[in-house]
């Protein structure tokens, strides 16, 4: 039998229905046909209630320089989530191919790899394509820029500071003689091991943008994003450089020190990276290398007693 004939006979029977006289007169006389009919109608109900249950709210925050004098507001959008992805990014993805294109937000893997899609999702910084929609369609889904930050327009906010605080913290191998043999230099399996949980990093910003440290002091605090590349270069075997790094970082009291292991950092990280645990660890090399008068010395400066 053709799809045709189906949807015709399915149309006929919701017509039969939607007439007030619910005996279905036409059928008298053949209660199986009654019966179908009657069946059609309530599966008809029932897939229009889902599809309504389907309907997912998500709450996103606009704003747009080309009117800046339009503060910045929520605006509403409905997803139906039986024909939308799993992640809140493709359902992003849906409203911008769908209903609005000048909704602007950053994304390029789609799989946790660039840490481009990072915003905060009802309270939480994570990546976008990393997080589930809640499928809860009786609450709507609250999606608003990296906290703490300028926002360039709409999702999208400003992370010159951010990339240039990695930058100074000197990402790359340093070294003070060629490897041997002339080719690599090379480690061992436990050498290398000790930069898992620190390599993985893809500087989303979750991290820093969550540290109320950060927020506070976002051009002296290096945030535990930076914090923990650091770590990465101090803790790698084959880097010549780790007493100096160790150093710029301590010179003053604001690039390592600011943290105060509130851990805000560790709780968000969308790659469940530890980045307070490798400042505490920075914090406890710099400490053991240190006299104890030196330390008390420090401290007193830092409460302003010195
Ligand atoms: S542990 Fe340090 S870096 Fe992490 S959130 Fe707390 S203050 Fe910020
Ligand atoms: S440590 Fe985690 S949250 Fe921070 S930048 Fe790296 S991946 Fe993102
Ligand atoms: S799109 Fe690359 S991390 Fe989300």
């Amino acid at each position: 039998m053709s799809r045709s004939w189906f949807k015709n006979g399915y149309q006929k029977l919701a017509h039969i229905f939607s007439k007030t006289d619910r005996d279905f007169p036409t059928l008298k006389g053949h209660p199986a046909a009654q019966q179908h009919a009657e069946q059609v109608l309530q599966s008809h109900s029932t897939l229009k209630q889902n599809t309504q249950t389907l309907r997912k709210e998500f709450k996103i925050y606009r704003w747009s320089p080309d009117d800046p004098t339009q503060k910045p507001y929520l605006q509403s959008y409905f997803v139906d989530l039986s024909a939308c992805g799993p992640m809140v990014l493709d359902a992003l993805q849906k409203i911008k191919g769908e209903d609005d294109s000048s909704l602007s937000y950053r994304r390029s893997c789609r799989e946790g790899i660039c840490g481009s899609c990072a915003m905060n999702i009802d309270g939480t910084n994570t990546v976008a394509c990393l997080k589930p929609i809640d499928a809860d369609t009786t609450r709507p889904t609250l999606i608003t820029p990296l906290p703490h930050m300028y926002v360039i327009k709409d999702l999208v906010v400003d992370l010159t500071n951010f990339y240039n605080q990695y930058k100074s913290i000197e990402p790359w191998l340093k070294t003070k003689k060629p490897p041997p043999g002339g080719r690599e230099y090379r480690q061992s399996i436990a050498e290398r091991k000790r930069l898992d949980g620190l390599y993985e990093c893809i500087l989303c910003a979750c991290c820093s943008t969550s540290c109320p440290s950060y927020w506070w002091n976002p051009e002296e605090f290096l945030g535990p994003a930076a914090l923990l590349h650091a770590y990465r270069w101090i803790t790698d075997s084959r880097d010549d450089y780790t007493e100096e790094r160790l150093q710029a970082l301590t010179q003053d009291e604001t690039r390592l020190y600011r943290c105060r292991t509130i851990k805000n950092c560790t709780a968000t990280c969308p790659k469940s990276l530890n980045p307070a645990n490798a400042i505490n660890k920075m914090k406890t090399r710099h400490l053991l290398s240190q006299p104890v008068e030196e330390t008390e010395h420090r401290d007193r400066q830092a409460i302003g007693q010195a």
